[in-house]
């Protein structure tokens, strides 16, 4: 049973990384976070990021198109397209791939969203952070 419950005022670290929740937490749309505290120049700053789960691995990027810089998802925690296969922006519908965050449809076409290291620990803690 997991228990973790994610605050962004108060980062549980592991070492250097900040957990963001269990791996089973990440719904077949995504799963959304704001952090805070992420910038050591800026601690009043946000940082909207996203994780989803593909073919057993997991990525992370920032919730910012790189189109017009709106955030990505239609309702909370849905990041995916209807078919699941492509990440989709619903400003205006742009599509990346889940895997490099790549656009390869929309008016962005050749841009990427910026990625972040995510991984899972032993426990099945997903960890934000290098
Ligand atoms: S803001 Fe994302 S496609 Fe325009």
């Amino acid at each position: 049973m997991n228990d973790f419950t994610f605050d962004p005022d108060t980062p549980v670290m592991r070492g250097a990384r900040r957990v963001l929740c269990h791996a089973n937490d990440i719904g077949e749309g995504g799963k959304g976070f704001v952090l805070r505290h992420a910038h050591e120049d800026n601690p009043n700053a946000t940082l909207p990021i996203f994780v989803i789960a593909s073919d057993g691995e997991l990525y992370c990027y920032m919730n910012m198109c790189p189109h017009q810089g709106t955030p990505l998802e239609l309702k909370p925690d849905t990041f995916l397209s209807v078919d699941r296969k492509l990440i989709q922006c619903s400003t205006h519908w742009a599509m990346f791939r889940k895997e490099d965050g790549y656009c390869v449809k929309g008016p962005c076409v050749g841009k990427t969203l910026r990625a972040f290291p995510v991984m899972i620990d032993d426990d099945g803690m997903v960890l934000f952070g290098d």
